[in-house]
């Protein structure tokens, strides 16, 4: 059982890898941290608490909401993907008798910031705790400035991010959750703590098209089967007009799926840079992926295929038990 901790910016494909993770057995979700970067963290973690009350759950993850802006970058989010509240813009629906039709969930906030909870867990479950990071890395590199003797003790971080030999999809060259902060990234993958890597490489193999959506929901009718079709509209729209087919990449699914169906990915090693000062190039990864290239000195493993068929179907076959 893997035990782990995701820190997350909610944003649609969030809410996807989240209610994956919640639903699959191998993982124990011990903390949920919130971070700026789709949207403000404020917002994500009001989102996360809509998200949580989608499922019955006997007893809630500890949440705390961690940084609101990156290291030394202004907060760019991405609400003109994502919707204006970050999921869609379900936060505006409402019941027949005017109530919300998606209440947030009766969990407490915990009253330490996202960064102490994160040394706080690796504290509390040295070697072991494995880090799914889901936005800019933000929490992580600041946790890792204020208490390096413990975060060396993080089993690993798995980070949805980045782009190699694939384009970019804030800038040719940067994908967002490393472009929204690349002064973090280039603190944790300098950190000598064992990091994988989930680029847009791999990510943009696996696209949830409309038609896939109706298909494989339409034989149910409850809050998850609604909220999967009501919270991806607007983000299906923004790919219909600006990417050119209705669907989307859901990312930060991938990261869930390498831990529990790791046998559907295919990863290299490599040293991994980031750009933080480019004009043109600020948020680019930088790796030679190559393989018969000798790797001087590697400080990740990075993600460079999935089979996408094999990964959707199990997607679908937890995310609707
Ligand atoms: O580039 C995709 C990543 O940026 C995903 O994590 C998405 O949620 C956004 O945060
Ligand atoms: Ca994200």
């Amino acid at each position: 059982m893997n035990r782990i901790l995701i820190d997350t910016d909610p944003g649609v494909d969030d809410a996807l890898a989240l209610l994956l993770a919640l639903k699959s057995p191998e993982l124990h979700i011990e903390a949920i941290t919130t971070v700026s970067g789709n949207v403000h963290v404020d917002q994500a973690t009001q989102n996360l608490l809509r998200i949580l009350a989608l499922l019955d759950l006997s007893e809630y993850p500890i949440v705390a909401k961690g940084k609101s802006k990156p290291l030394v970058k202004p907060l760019v989010k991405a609400e003109h993907v994502h919707g204006n509240d970050g999921l869609g813009n379900i936060s505006e629906l409402r019941n027949p008798d005017g109530s919300p039709r998606y209440p947030l969930a009766n969990c407490d906030i915990s009253t330490i910031s996202g960064v102490d909870l994160i040394i706080e867990m690796v504290r509390r479950f040295p070697d072991e705790l494995v880090i799914v990071a889901l936005g800019p890395l933000t929490n992580i590199s600041v946790a890792i400035q204020k208490d390096p003797e413990c975060m060396r003790r993080i089993n690993s971080v798995i980070m949805m991010g980045g782009v190699f030999s694939d384009y970019g999809n804030v800038t040719t060259t940067a994908e967002f959750n490393v472009y929204v902060d690349p002064h973090a990234a280039h603190e944790v993958f300098n950190s000598g703590v064992p990091i994988h890597i989930v680029p847009l490489d791999v990510t943009h193999q696996v696209i949830l098209t409309g038609e896939r959506l109706i298909a494989e929901t339409k034989a149910f009718n409850d809050k998850m089967s609604k909220f999967l079709i009501e919270s991806t509209q607007a983000c299906m729209e923004f790919y219909r007009e600006n990417v050119g087919f209705y669907g989307f990449h859901v990312h930060d699914a991938l990261p869930i799926g390498i831990l529990t169906h790791p046998h559907l990915f295919e990863n290299v090693t490599a040293h991994v840079q980031v750009e933080t000062e480019g004009n043109l190039t600020s948020g680019m990864t930088v790796a030679d992926l190559r393989g018969d290239r000798v790797n001087t000195n590697p400080n990740a493993n990075v993600y460079i295929n999935v089979d996408s068929d094999k990964f959707l179907d199990s997607f679908f076959q937890r995310i609707l038990s």
